[in-house]
């Protein structure tokens, strides 16, 4: 297929961040009294605040009322954007400003299609919103991935249709998201893991390597002028 439009998830494909939204989790289980074991890692990832924090304490067999649920997500918030506050462009993953700088060159349009409420400050430390058309996140939409909502907003804001998207995920529930909503996928990490994308590359540094997979890229046609009949 060739594609008009691009959709990134933030956290894991532009921006190694996953590491610190897991590092915050992992007090908080600390703080509750059980240990998040390092595959627990993947389940978190794409998954809204709220969502993680259900899966953190199923994890450690932990109730809790409402008001301590908030409690504990704002803490494990508190934390993650003290970790990420001194984000810079050098933390971006390799190939990303490349990617986004050439797929805007050939026209073909670009969204941010994110669960995290944090997206925008993320954007302006990396100094990158301008190389997207739009940006969909946490606060913009709230039905969680693997909801295909975040993507379906994207597309609709870029005027592009589902079927003309590809979007870039790291997360399992990311994929789902993209499939669900018409999309072509392709996972950023481990095809072990990623088992549901169209393709998966170990980054965005790789991305030529989709047009072996029959994926390429090309700006949205010029609309058909109509022809005058004399
Ligand atoms: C991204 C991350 C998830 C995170 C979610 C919400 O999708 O992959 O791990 O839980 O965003 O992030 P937020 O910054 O709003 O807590
Ligand atoms: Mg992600």
């Amino acid at each position: 297929m060739t594609a008009h439009a691009a959709l990134f998830d933030l956290d894991g494909v532009i921006v190694d961040t996953a590491v610190h939204h897991f590092a915050a989790w992992r007090e908080t289980a600390a703080e509750l009294g059980f240990t998040l074991a390092d595959r627990d890692e993947e389940l978190l990832k794409g998954v809204g605040r709220m969502d993680a924090l259900r899966i953190v304490l199923e994890i450690g067999g932990v109730e809790v009322d409402d008001a301590t649920a908030e409690r504990l997500a704002a803490e494990k918030n508190a934390r993650y954007v003290e970790a990420i506050a001194s984000i810079t462009p050098a933390d971006m993953l390799p190939g990303a400003r490349d990617c986004l700088e050439a797929l805007r060159a050939q026209g073909v349009r670009t969204a941010l299609g994110s669960a995290s409420r944090n997206a925008p400050m993320i954007l302006d430390g990396l100094g990158i919103r301008d190389l997207f058309d739009a940006v969909i996140d946490g606060s913009v939409v709230t039905e969680a991935k693997p909801h295909p909502r975040v993507f379906l907003a994207g597309a609709e804001a870029l005027g592009v249709a589902p079927a003309d998207c590809v979007v870039f995920e790291d997360a399992i529930a990311g994929v789902r998201a993209a499939k669900a909503g018409g999309m072509l996928a392709v996972g950023i990490g481990d095809p072990a893991v990623l088992t549901e994308a169209d393709a998966v590359i170990p980054g965005l540094h790789a991305v030529d390597a989709l047009a072996s997979h029959g994926i390429t890229f090309a700006g949205a046609p010029a609309p058909a002028t109509e022809e005058i009949s004399a």
